[in-house]
């Protein structure tokens, strides 16, 4: 079997980021080639450093004006964009080139689209007394957090959770399944 070789994409502190590197670090058909960011100062980025993987950092005009991005991915002959807390949308053109997955904190259909994000998903679940959340790994298509669902985790809201520990399950959740998802994911031939 070809080696197969995923970027990850991130915008933040990239925790999930740093589960999937470590995850595949002595796999022998797995390799984390390259971690993406928006963002210079992301924090993701230095936990990639600090695990030898290389890092690119775009702007908004070179992803959505040049093919700088999806070039620096077809070079390293990617085969799985993997998106971990990443915040603009993909461009159709890139998601037509390439697998891309996305990992949203709640349980899809509901509590997604643009808004959507980080605190705010677990504000809104919390406030509509939801007895459930969880996390949800889909494909990415042009369209904010609507491409197919791959994997779904639930987990209980008990009264007492706030946004905080509601996020601080849904992030044990992320670690736990993003890892063994996309290995599943690639053991299917993606
Ligand atoms: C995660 O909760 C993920 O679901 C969402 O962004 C967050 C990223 O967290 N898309 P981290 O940067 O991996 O810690």
């Amino acid at each position: 079997m070809d080696m197969i070789r995923l970027a990850i994409m991130a915008s933040g502190s990239g925790s999930n980021a740093q589960k999937i590197m470590e995850y595949f670090a002595d796999n022998k058909h797995i390799k984390v080639v390259c971690l993406l960011s928006n963002k210079p100062y992301a924090y993701a980025l230095q936990r990639a450093e600090k695990m030898n993987i290389e890092t690119f950092v775009f702007n908004r005009n070179q992803f959505y004006e040049t093919p700088e991005v999806e070039n620096f991915l077809t070079i390293r002959k990617i085969n799985l964009v993997v998106l971990a807390g990443f915040l603009w949308l993909v461009p159709e053109k890139m998601v037509r080139k390439f697998k891309i997955i996305n990992i949203h904190p709640a349980l899809l259909p509901e509590y997604g689209g643009k808004n959507m994000y980080g605190m705010r998903v677990h504000e809104a679940v919390i406030q509509n007394r939801e007895p459930f959340s969880g996390i949800t790994i889909h494909h990415v298509n042009e369209h904010y957090d609507e491409g197919n669902i791959i994997f779904q985790a639930k987990c209980r809201v008990d009264e007492s959770d706030t946004a905080e520990s509601l996020a601080e399950k849904i992030h044990e959740l992320e670690h736990r399944y993003y890892p063994e998802v996309i290995e599943k994911l690639v053991s299917n031939g993606l």
